[in-house]
């Protein structure tokens, strides 16, 4: 099925918004989605599109030369198809044309599907921070990938 992968613009909110809440037990309000299209010179926003559907989302920070990885899902009926390899390689890319050397992210302990996909990536566990998460007070792993090579 093709995919594309292009910039998140208003129209997707309500779409990037569902995906959100059926991804996370603390989503994003919606406002924060807007905020990042429209308002924060650093955002990098991009969804996955699959026959006129959203099927995932991934807003990243670009701060120099780093590009942090603030929030990435796939809608869940469409998981375990590449459609998350596929944004964060295109993230990663398109920061890396801009000038970015290194990429980090916050993941949940628990979170075991992220963080091998971040494996696979290059990115190392290295560090963490204890009680990160509000709503069970699980600690979030920082991961940061050196050197972007794609
Ligand atoms: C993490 C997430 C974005 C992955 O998206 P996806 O499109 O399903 O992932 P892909 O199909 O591209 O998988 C790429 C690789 O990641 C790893 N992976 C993905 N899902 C996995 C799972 N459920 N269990 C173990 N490994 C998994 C695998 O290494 C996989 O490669 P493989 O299929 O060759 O084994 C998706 O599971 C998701 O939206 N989760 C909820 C939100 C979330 O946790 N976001 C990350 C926050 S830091």
């Amino acid at each position: 099925m093709n995919l594309l992968i292009r910039k998140m613009t208003l129209d997707d909110l309500e779409q990037v918004t569902a995906i959100d809440q059926l991804s996370f037990s603390l989503p994003w309000p919606p406002r924060s989605f807007q905020f990042e299209v429209t308002d924060n010179p650093a955002s990098r926003n991009w969804v996955a599109e699959m026959e006129g559907q959203t099927v995932g989302l991934l807003v990243a920070w670009l701060i120099v030369d780093e590009i942090h990885i603030a929030t990435f899902a796939v809608h869940p009926n469409f998981r375990r198809q590449k459609i998350g390899e596929q944004l964060l390689a295109h993230a990663l890319k398109s920061a890396s044309a801009e000038g970015a050397l290194k990429s980090f992210l916050e993941v949940r302990a628990s979170n075991h599907a992220a963080r091998e996909m971040y494996r696979k990536f290059g990115y190392l566990e290295d560090g963490i921070r204890k009680g990160y998460y509000k709503d069970n007070g699980e600690d979030a792993i920082l991961m940061t990938l050196e050197r972007i090579r794609l």
